[in-house]
C-alpha cells in the first residue's frame, strides 16, 4: 500500500488533475472488477472513500471535472460494457485517396497550405495500413495505466484489462514522458484467425468472419482471461497527449517507438516524392497475399512534425495524412431479388439480394444498388448473375450484369412509386436521383429509422436499446418521439413484463439511458437526423451557436424570415439576420441552411425538439483547449493577402483558437483582418465600425508573433 493520500485541501492544481485521473481511472477498475468479475478487490468502505475522495477533489476544483469522471457515470459498469473514457486528444481518422492523383493533390494541398515553394522536399513516411482496431495506451510515469478503444474518436471504451493481455504492449517503458499516450493497431495474423476459427467451430463457439472481426471480438471480452487465450498483437505508429515533445519526424518517432519496446511495422519507408511513394505502394500491393496479417491500403503522413502541427486536422482528419487504399475486391455471384428499403428521410434504397459469396475474406449476401437510375444503367434483373465488389468497410455494391448468363425468365425490375411500406406515393423530385417516400410521420419506416439514428453510436449513443427493441416499443406505444426514450423510466413494469426482459437488463437500459441526458449540444443536433446534418455540420453549428437555446431560437428566427420573404431566396441577406448568419458560417451554404430551416418549418419537428430540451440537460459546446484564447468566440473575416501563413493556415489557426471564420462582414463580425489588396469588405467594416486589423495586429492578439 502506498503512503497516506495528501488531504485534499492541500493540494495544488496540478496535483488535483492528476489524482482525478488516477481516481477515474481506479474507480473504473474497481467498477469492473465488481460488477462484471463479481471479484472486487477492496472493501466497501474503501471504494466508498475514493469516490467521496474524487467527489471532495471536484468540489474545489469544479473546471477539472473529467469527462469520464466517476461522478458523472450513472451507473455505467452496470450497464454490462465497458466504462467510457473521454481521449485527451482526439483520436483522428483518416481522408482516402484512391489513386495516385488524389495523392498527388493530398501533397500539393499540404504545400500550398504550408506556403511551401516547389524546391522544398515534402518527405512523406509510408505506412501499411493494418485492417485492425485502433487503441490508446496511456503511460504515466512510465506504467501502463488506461488503454482505450477508438469509439467515436471522442470518447472511447476503457479495455485496460484486455490490453495488458497483448504481449506486444509494455507494461512499463523507461526513458518515456511523464504523461505519454501510444497510438497504434490491435490486429490478428491471418493465421491465427484460422486456427482460432477451427477452435471456435470444435467448440460449436461464434465462427468470426475475418481476422478484424475476431481481433474485435477478442478486445470486447468483458472477461479479460479470454481475451489473454486470443493471440492479439500490436503495432505502434501514433501518438496523443504527450507530456514533453517525442520527436522532430515520425520517422523518428517510430524508432523511438522501437527502441521503448513497441513493435512497429517493418514495411514502413521514409520516401522522398510522390513518384517514390507510389513505387513503395506498388511494392507493398504486389507483397500483400504474403504478408502474415491484413491491410487494406497504405497511408501517407507528412514527416515533418512541425509541419503536422501547422497542418492541423479538418472535421477530424488531419491534413498530414491520407490513407491511399487498394483496389476493391470483386466476385460472381447471383441476384435472387432487389428489394426496397426506406430510410430515415423517407429515401427509397434498392437492395440486392444475393447468393452469399466471399468477396476479400467476407461473406456478402447483400449489396446496394444506389438507386432508380442504376437499376435502369445496370439493366439489372432478378435471376441475373453479377459482379459484386467491396472495398473496406463500405457496402458492397453492384457493378456489372453478365448478361450472357441471363435465364430466358428474367424480367425488367419495375420501381415501385409507392412506399414499400406505408403506401404512400413516393416521389422523385425534378433534378433529384432519389426517390422519397411523402408518409413522413404515419411512415414505420422512416419512424424507426429516424428513432434508430437518434439512438445510434455518434448520436445519444444508448446502449442496449436496439433496432429491435425499437420496434417493439413503438408497437406498444411506449416510444414516438426521442422524448418518449427519456420517459421509458415511468415504463419499466411494462418492459419488464416484455418477453427477453428480466429486472437486470431492464435496470441496465435505465441507466444507460439516465446516462445519456446529459449530453453535447454537437451529438443533440446530429441525433436530430435533419437531411445533410452529419457529424461536422453539427459541430459547426454547434460551435457557432454554442447552446441549445441559442441555436433554436436562430433557427426558429430563420423560418420565419425564410417564410416571410421567399421571393428574395436568392440573397440570404435579403431574407432576413438570423438567415443570413446561418448561411453565412464557414462550410454552411444555402442548400444545407434551407433543410435545416425546412425541419424547423414543421411544427412537429418545433415540438419534438422542445420536448426533448425538456427531458434534457445539454452541455454547451466546448471548443477544446481554446476557452481562454483572446479570440475564443470572436467572429473573424480574413481579406486581402497574408504574408506571415497563407489565408487557409491563418483560418485553420483561427479556428484552432476558439474563433469563428466568416467569410463575410456583418454587424457581428469582430475583426476584420486585412492584407495589402483587401477591397470592399475593408470598407463595409469601416462603415459597421468593426475594427480592422493588420496582419501583425492580428498576429499580436494571438500571440503569435
Ligand atoms: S494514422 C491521425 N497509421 O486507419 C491519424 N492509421 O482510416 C490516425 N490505421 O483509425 C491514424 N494503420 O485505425 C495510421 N499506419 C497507420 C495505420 C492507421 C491502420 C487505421 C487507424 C485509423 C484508420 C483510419
Amino acid at each position: 500500500m502506498s503512503e497516506a493520500p495528501k488531504p485534499v485541501d492541500a493540494l495544488s492544481e496540478a496535483e488535483a488533475r492528476r489524482e482525478l485521473a488516477r481516481l477515474a481511472f481506479e474507480i473504473a477498475h474497481h467498477d469492473a472488477l465488481y460488477h462484471q468479475e463479481d471479484a472486487p478487490e477492496i472493501s466497501d468502505a474503501a471504494y466508498d472513500d475514493l469516490r467521496r475522495r474524487n467527489e471532495a477533489i471536484e468540489e474545489r476544483f469544479p473546471h477539472l471535472q473529467r469527462r469520464d469522471s466517476p461522478s458523472r457515470r450513472v451507473g455505467a459498469a452496470a450497464t454490462g460494457g465497458f466504462a467510457k473514457v473521454a481521449h485527451a486528444r482526439p483520436m483522428l481518422s483518416l481522408a482516402n485517396a484512391f489513386d495516385a492523383e488524389d495523392v498527388r493533390d493530398f501533397v500539393q494541398r499540404a504545400r500550398r497550405f504550408l506556403g511551401l515553394d516547389e524546391a522544398e522536399v515534402v518527405a512523406l513516411m509510408v505506412e501499411p495500413k493494418i485492417d485492425g482496431l485502433s487503441a490508446s495506451l496511456r503511460y504515466e510515469g512510465g506504467r501502463f495505466v488506461l488503454g482505450a478503444t477508438r469509439g467515436d474518436g471522442s470518447e472511447g471504451e476503457n479495455i485496460t484489462a484486455n490490453l495488458r493481455t497483448v504481449g506486444d504492449i509494455p507494461a512499463e517503458l523507461s526513458d518515456a514522458p511523464e504523461i505519454l499516450e501510444v497510438r497504434g493497431e490491435v490486429y490478428m495474423s491471418r493465421a491465427d484467425f484460422l486456427a482460432l476459427n477451427e477452435r471456435q467451430e470444435a467448440a460449436e463457439a461464434k465462427i468470426f468472419a475475418n481476422p478484424r472481426n475476431a481481433a474485435a471480438g477478442s478486445l470486447r471480452q468483458l472477461d479479460s482471461s479470454i481475451t489473454a487465450e486470443r493471440p492479439l498483437h500490436f503495432f505502434a505508429y501514433g501518438w496523443g497527449e504527450v507530456s514533453s515533445e517525442v520527436a522532430g519526424t515520425q520517422a523518428e518517432f517510430l524508432s523511438t517507438l522501437a527502441a521503448w519496446g513497441f513493435s512497429t511495422n517493418p514495411h514502413a519507408r521514409l520516401c522522398g516524392d510522390v513518384d517514390e511513394v507510389l513505387a513503395a505502394y506498388d511494392d507493398i500491393q504486389a507483397r500483400r497475399a504474403d504478408l502474415p496479417y491484413d491491410i487494406d491500403g497504405m497511408v501517407y503522413k507528412i514527416d515533418r512534425l512541425d509541419w503536422q502541427v501547422r497542418l492541423g486536422m479538418v472535421s477530424r482528419a488531419p491534413r498530414w495524412a491520407i490513407a491511399h487504399k487498394f483496389p476493391a475486391e470483386q466476385a460472381e455471384t447471383v441476384l435472387n431479388e432487389i428489394r426496397i428499403q426506406v430510410g430515415r428521410t423517407g429515401a427509397l434504397t434498392p437492395v440486392a439480394e444475393l447468393a452469399p459469396v466471399t468477396v476479400g475474406g467476407v461473406v456478402v449476401s447483400r449489396a446496394t444498388l444506389h438507386n432508380e437510375d442504376e437499376i435502369a444503367r445496370l439493366d439489372v434483373r432478378a435471376g441475373d448473375r453479377v459482379v459484386i465488389q467491396r472495398a473496406g468497410d463500405v457496402i458492397p455494391q453492384v457493378v456489372r450484369v453478365l448478361v450472357e448468363n441471363r435465364p430466358a425468365a428474367a424480367v425488367p425490375y419495375v420501381y415501385p412509386e409507392t412506399c414499400p411500406v406505408c403506401g404512400s406515393r413516393a416521389v422523385r423530385e425534378e433534378g433529384e436521383v432519389v426517390r422519397r417516400c411523402t408518409g413522413g410521420l404515419v411512415c414505420d419506416a422512416q419512424a424507426v429509422e429516424r428513432l434508430k439514428h437518434f439512438v445510434g453510436r455518434n448520436a445519444f449513443d444508448i446502449e442496449g436499446l436496439g433496432a429491435k427493441h425499437i420496434v417493439a416499443f413503438r408497437e406498444d406505444g411506449l416510444i414516438h418521439t426521442p422524448g418518449d426514450i427519456f420517459r421509458l423510466r415511468d415504463h419499466g413494469q411494462a418492459i419488464e413484463a416484455r418477453e427477453g426482459w428480466g429486472d437486470q437488463s431492464v435496470a441496465n437500459l435505465m441507466a444507460a439511458i439516465e446516462d445519456r441526458r446529459r449530453i453535447g449540444l454537437d451529438r443533440l443536433i446530429y441525433a436530430l437526423g435533419i437531411r445533410q446534418i452529419g457529424q461536422a455540420t453539427a459541430r459547426l453549428l454547434a460551435r457557432h451557436y454554442g447552446t441549445l437555446a441559442d441555436w433554436r431560437a436562430a433557427m426558429q428566427a430563420a423560418a420565419i424570415e425564410r417564410t416571410l420573404n421567399r421571393g428574395e431566396m436568392k440573397k440570404p441577406e435579403l431574407v432576413g439576420e438570423s438567415y443570413a448568419e446561418l448561411c453565412n458560417i464557414d462550410q454552411i451554404g444555402i442548400a444545407v441552411a434551407d433543410d435545416l430551416v425546412d425541419f424547423f418549418d414543421e411544427s412537429h419537428n418545433r415540438d419534438a425538439v422542445a420536448d426533448l430540451a425538456s427531458e434534457l440537460e445539454v452541455e454547451r459546446f466546448e471548443i477544446a483547449e481554446a476557452a481562454d484564447s483572446p479570440v475564443a468566440g470572436k467572429t473573424v473575416v480574413f481579406t486581402g493577402t497574408l504574408t506571415a501563413m497563407t489565408r487557409s493556415e491563418a483560418k485553420a489557426r483561427a479556428e484552432a483558437m476558439g474563433a469563428k471564420v466568416a467569410g463575410t462582414v456583418s454587424k457581428k463580425t469582430d475583426y476584420v483582418v486585412a492584407g495589402p489588396g483587401a477591397g470592399s469588405k475593408a470598407k463595409k467594416a469601416e462603415s459597421l465600425d468593426v475594427p480592422i486589423l493588420s496582419e501583425d495586429d492580428w498576429l499580436a492578439l494571438i500571440g503569435a508573433e
